[in-house]
């Protein structure tokens, strides 16, 4: 077993495992948090690698562990729990050897593989992304069988299978539709007619079908794109022949293949009536994550993280980042402009900076022309490190970095009371950052606007790398 050492004192301590659960009720805090903050800012990241008898081989594969950090009239607390999944379970009773995950086998001198035709063994180890669906609060990845928890006490209560029937497949990304107060989501179903579907949830036993495609070999999508009127499928040229999925015997994702000669095949379908409007061909390139999409005249503009191919994947393999000689590709902040009545792809860098993780002012800005994205960047770093606030429009950025620091995704808060025309960056950044000089973590709250720290709170322990989490206001 690959245990890295407490002690490193660079991006490596984030792939420690950290298995302690606590609470602790007030972290020690400088600066000042605002009073306007409530409820709590939850993430989930992988959190156990490392097991009796193995550990994962892929970062995607660690057990997802709850964090949260509670505001409460400028205090601020901290939690941490474990979801109590099936997947976890397995792996605990199992030192390992059970594991069936993104990029991580099943030891097969260890544990018998069970596969079932066309239904890949679906792993609940929901440690992706987190969404509300009405009352309800999940954890995500990217099987359709989310994982309903507590927001306050972390506890899990169970899996909620409303999605299931759309596919096998879905994403840990799905859009909201305050209007219609629905989570709109892309799900593959595979089998001997595969296709693609786009769907909509209003909660758990409520759920409508918008968009049907059929497809031969399903593209790995991480997230896709909405506007008013759209629902934009980015097909990576990543592909699977589903048939190798069900029988060929090696985990997921190295099922699939990369085909740059396919492009990057982009598929815009009406929301109102679930028909194709129009499809695309881009030159080849490989997404996990868009970051905003909307309309300009007689155009569709689509902005998205590029990296240059799906070698990614592997760069993300555990031991090399454990190891320190996994330098990850840098993604590209992309704009594709796609005009509606057909014609060549338009595709530019928006900026001069690499920018992974990407959040905007989500509730106010998705599906509409915006201004900042904000996320983190390398920069040339072994890993993801500094915090970027980008102006879209020009280009402009903002870079917030600190010696020893690793930031994680940064989320954007509105401020309340601040929704004034002016407002699209009125309010606060969230992220955790490793302090890899000190051994542990912490809270880091930024003036939206300026991209200066007004706060921080030290959490009792390194919490490690993740990818998603979300704020969720007490009201
Ligand atoms: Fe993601």
């Amino acid at each position: 077993m690959s245990i890295v050492s407490g002690t490193r004192t660079d991006q490596r301590l984030g792939f420690a495992d950290q298995t302690e659960e606590v609470r602790v009720a007030a972290l020690a805090v400088s600066g000042e948090v605002p009073a306007w903050l409530t409820g709590g800012l939850v993430r989930v990241t992988p959190a156990q690698m490392d097991f009796e008898r193995r550990s994962v081989t892929h970062w995607f594969d660690g057990m997802a562990m709850l964090n949260r950090f509670g505001f409460d009239g400028g205090a601020v607390s901290y939690a941490s729990r474990f979801l109590d999944t099936d997947a976890r379970r397995a792996a605990l009773a199992s030192g390992g050897a059970a594991i069936n995950g993104f990029a991580t086998d099943p030891c097969r001198t260890l544990f018998q593989r069970v596969q079932s035709t066309f239904r890949p063994d679906l792993t609940d180890n929901a440690n992706v992304n987190l969404t509300r669906l009405g009352d309800e609060y999940l954890a995500m990845t990217e099987t359709p069988i989310p994982v309903r928890f507590d927001p306050e006490t972390l506890e899990t209560l169970g899996h909620d299978q409303g999605a299931a029937a759309f596919g096998q497949l879905t994403t840990a990304h799905p859009h909201h539709d305050p209007e219609r107060g629905e989570l709109v989501n892309f799900a593959a179903h595979l089998g001997r007619k595969s296709e693609y579907r786009v769907y909509a949830r209003r909660s758990s036993t409520e759920s409508r079908t918008l968009a049907t495609m059929p497809v031969r070999e399903p593209a790995y999508m991480h997230s896709f794109a909405l506007t008013p009127r759209f629902a934009v499928l980015l097909e990576n040229p990543f592909t699977v022949n589903p048939l190798r999925l069900a029988f060929g015997g090696r985990s997921f994702i190295h099922n699939y293949r990369w085909k740059p000669e396919l492009g990057v095949r982009i598929h815009a379908f009406s929301r109102a009536t679930g028909a194709l409007h129009r499809s695309w061909t881009a030159d080849p390139f490989f997404v996990f994550h868009t970051i905003n999409a909307f309309e300009d005249g007689g155009d569709l503009v689509v902005d998205l993280c590029a990296h240059a191919d799906a070698s990614i994947i592997d760069l993300l393999n555990l031991d090399g980042l454990r190891a320190g000689t996994n330098a990850p590709q840098e993604a590209q902040p992309l704009r594709l402009t796609l005009p509606l009545a057909g014609g060549a792809v338009g595709s530019r860098r928006l900026a001069d900076v690499d920018l992974e993780l990407p959040r905007i002012d989500y509730r106010r800005r998705n599906g509409r022309d915006y201004r900042y994205a904000y996320g983190v960047s390398s920069g040339g770093s072994p890993f993801l490190k500094s915090l970027v606030k980008l102006d879209v429009t020009d280009g402009t950025h903002v870079v917030w970095d600190e010696p020893n620091a690793w930031a994680g995704e940064p989320v954007f808060v509105p401020r309340v009371g601040g929704d004034g025309p002016d407002g699209e960056d009125d309010g606060v950044v969230l992220s955790v950052v490793l302090d890899a000089a000190a051994g542990r973590s912490f809270l880091l709250v930024l003036d939206a606007q300026t991209f200066q720290e007004i706060a921080r709170a030290e959490a009792p322990h390194h919490i490690p790398f993740g990818f998603h989490g979300q704020y969720f206001s007490a009201a």
